[in-house]
Parts: C-alpha cells; structure tokens; sequence
C-alpha cells in the first residue's frame, strides 16, 4: 500500500500479505530510444509497438520531431515513425531539451553528426552535471564541429555535422550510450569504424542496425571485452519494431518479491537480452527461487517469462566484468544485499557516480537510512546485510527515478514503512509502477 502526503512525498508500507500476481511492464526504455532514432533515418515508416511512454522518451520523441520528422501515434503503444534517410533530418528551429534522458543527449549526437546544420542539445540540472567528452570528443575526431560548456565536456553543446571519417575508437569504460553514439555516425562515415569496449554493454544498437540491414560485427569475449566494426549504410530497412517489457523495470518488481515474505511473481514479454539480464544471475548466486521461461524472439531482441518468489538471500560480490550486465540494476543488487546473510561487495562501479545521481553515495546514504552496515569506496560499496530486514524510515530519492523505485520496495518489505521524497520521478521510466506494486499487493 502506498500513501501520499502531499508535500512530504509518498510512504510505501509492508505489504503484510506478500505480493502475488502475473504482470506485464512497460516497453524497454532503451529500445524504444533506438526504435525512434533509427526510425527517424529508415528508408520508409517504421511500426514501433510497445513503445514506451516514459518522461525520457516522450523527450525523443519531440527530438525527433524538432529535426522535421513525422510521427504519428496510432494508440497509446503504437507510433509509426515516417522516416525517408538521412535526408529527412533537417536543422531544428529551436534547442532540444532532453529533459532527464542520459541516452537521448549522447545518441542523438551521433544521429545528426554528418548532416550540415546546427543542433544545440540541453536538459534539467542532472543532464548539465554529465559528462559530454566521452561523445563530442570522438565525434569531433570524426569530422563533427563540436562545442560546450566547459571546454565541450557539459550541456549545453552544439553539434554542426560534416563530412565524416571512419575512426578507431577505444573507450576507458563500457558504455553502450557512448558506444552507439559512435556507431550511429560510423554509419555515415566514408570507412569503417572500430570500437574497444573493455566489457559487453547492452547490444540493442547493434541488433538493430543489423535487422535493419547494416553490417556491425563484434569480435572478443560476448560477456567481457570485445571489438565493435560498424560499416557504412546509406539505407535503413527496418520495417517494424515490437518492443519487449523492460527488464530493468521488471528486476523492482522480482527484487520486491524476493524481498517480502509470501510472494510469488510471475513478469511475461520481458526482454531477456543477455547483455541486461546479469541481475538474474547475481541473484541466482544469493539463492534466489527465479525461474526464467524463454519465450517470443521479437524481432532482435528475445524475451520470455521471469518469476522470482520469497527467498532468504547469502552475500555475493560483484566485480567489473559484471557491472555492464546489470549496471542500472546495481541499486536494487545493493538493496537485496541489505537483507542477506553475510557481507556483500561491489566494486568496479564507479561509473555509477556519474548517472542521474550519484547513485554510490545516495544508495549508502539510502541503506544506511535503513539500518544497514555500509562501507563506501571509490568504486563501490561493502554491505553488510541483516536478514530479519528493516523496520523503515525516510529515504532521498536525488530526484533519481531508480533510487525512488528503491525506496518503495524498500517499504514494501519493511515492518513500518518507507517515505520516499519524490515519487514523481518514477515516471522517468516505469510510469504506473505505484499501481503495478498496490495491485500486486504493495
Ligand atoms: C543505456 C546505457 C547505460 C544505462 C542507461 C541506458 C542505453 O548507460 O545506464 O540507463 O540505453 O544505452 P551507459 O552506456 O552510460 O553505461
């Protein structure tokens, strides 16, 4: 049960009689950004159904509007977006507001870097914190004209496209926002392009380029470093897109049910892309009952039924090799740490300090809030967890929509409650997630 105390934000109580039920989530946050941007530059309409209607990508689908390309909404879930080429992106009349999307301000990027006209790109207060160099820097050796505040590494920037070289490309951390940047310009370069990532991050650009006819290949280890080759494609045939559940809105509700005692619940339609799915493995080794039934291939992506139910959890530790595969997951990893036996160690996670909160400091502060032992290091955290759980307390969200989402199953598996301070901000990515947790019982 959720109560709200306008003001004062939202406090999740004990859902005393466990959370129970079969459920669906709202379409991949992720995969529904690369529907609408590729869509933009397909040769021909593009059907996206499950489109996600979230705060961050509503922000792309006004980009994409605001660089001249029409999209039509058939219902709630369905767009078609009337892409026709590279051509059809023309210079927005005005600045393109991101609003909270991360994914939006480091793609588009890429989108627009070989068409000749000026994109300027901004967005709230956590967008201008980010850090921008990772994708004007080698868009910049590309042959793009890139400028920014503080010396081209923060929002606002602009970008002014030209003619674009192949480049060879080594990221310092797995990043699949950088990685696709640099793949949705290699698409238009003159050569072919590669890019070193030093650990497997989510492969939906790639699976989509590859479905709509283009050439990437990615040579190494398929859950370690690996080499990204993309080729020139002057043409797009995408077709439709059907977008899978998102299994990072799908892990709050599994985590909840592992966490409070008589649940059982079953996510159908999910996407099981592996490159994501590494929380279900990390949970696996805590002891966790998850039961995972492979379903439909839509598309690029496969996806299929998870069912999580109660579970009395040991420690683990996860390492760098691991983080990629569950990176926007790691806040719900360390909340599940805070109730099982032993102490749990995360470490190779810097890059969570630079998301849209610092996520290390606000989940310590978050678990710490709770009653947790919590050690804190550059990288990550030791969390010394207590079985019997948590009686509650009042928690900060940063205005982080998976810290918020956090907080509310941190109640729903505590004894007196959990307030959290900005349940709005949800929305950002699982809007109607505080009806999904009440009807499940929450
Ligand atoms: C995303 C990639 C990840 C992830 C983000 C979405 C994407 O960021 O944290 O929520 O859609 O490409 P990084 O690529 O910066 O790790």
């Amino acid at each position: 049960m959720a109560v709200s105390d306008p003001g004062r934000g939202m406090r999740f109580l004990r859902a005393v009689n466990g959370l129970r039920g079969t459920v669906t989530v709202p379409g991949d946050k992720s995969i529904t950004h690369r529907a609408l941007l590729l869509g933009a530059v397909n040769d021909g309409p593009v059907k996206v159904s499950g489109f996600l209607r979230s705060a961050d990508t509503l922000a792309t689908l006004g980009a994409v509007r605001a660089l001249g390309v029409l999209v039509e909404e058939e219902d709630d879930k369905t767009l078609s977006v009337r892409g026709s080429g590279w051509q059809g992106l023309h210079e927005p009349e005005d600045v393109i507001d991101v609003a909270n999307s991360g994914t939006l301000i480091r793609l588009l990027p890429g989108l627009v870097a070989s068409r000749e006209f000026l994109c300027v790109l901004t967005g709230d207060a956590s967008i201008r914190r980010r850090p921008m160099a990772r994708v004007l820097a080698p868009l910049a050796a590309m042959g793009a004209t890139v400028s920014g505040r503080r010396g081209d590494t923060l929002p606002p920037f602009s970008i002014r496209g030209g003619q674009l070289r192949g480049l060879t490309h080594t990221l310092p951390i797995a990043s699949a926002q950088v990685k696709s940047c640099i793949i949705l310009a290699a698409l238009r370069a003159d050569g072919e392009t590669s890019v070193a990532e030093p650990g497997a991050s989510r492969d939906h650009t790639e699976r989509m380029v590859r479905y709509a006819g283009g050439r990437v290949e990615r040579e190494g280890d398929p859950r370690g470093p690996g080499v990204i080759r993309v080729w020139p494609a002057d043409k797009l045939s995408l077709g439709s897109v059907s977008v899978p559940g998102d299994i990072s809105s799908a892990a709050f509700l599994l985590v909840a049910a592992l966490l409070v005692p008589s649940s059982e619940v079953s996510v159908t339609g999910v996407g099981l892309n592996p490159t994501r799915t590494g929380l279900l493995g990390v949970l696996g080794r805590m002891g966790a009952a998850l039961e995972v039934k492979p379903g439909q291939t839509l598309g690029p992506e496969p996806s299929g039924t998870v069912t999580a139910r109660s579970s009395d959890l040991t420690a683990t530790e996860v390492g760098p090799d691991e983080v990629p595969s569950l990176i926007d997951e790691l806040p719900l990893f360390l909340l599940a740490a805070a109730k099982a036996r032993g102490t749990s160690r995360l470490r190779g996670a810097g890059e969570l300090r630079a998301k849209e909160s610092d996520r290390l400091q606000a989940m310590a502060e978050l678990l710490r809030a709770l009653g947790a032992e919590i050690v804190e290091h550059p990288d990550g955290l030791d969390v010394t967890g207590s079985p019997r759980g948590w009686k509650g307390g009042s928690i900060l969200s940063y205005g982080d929509h998976r810290l918020a989402m956090v907080g509310a199953i941190a109640g729903a598996a505590s004894q007196d409650g959990v307030l959290v301070d900005d349940p709005g901000c949800m929305g950002v990515s699982y809007p109607g997630f505080v009806q999904t947790l009440a009807e499940l019982g929450g």
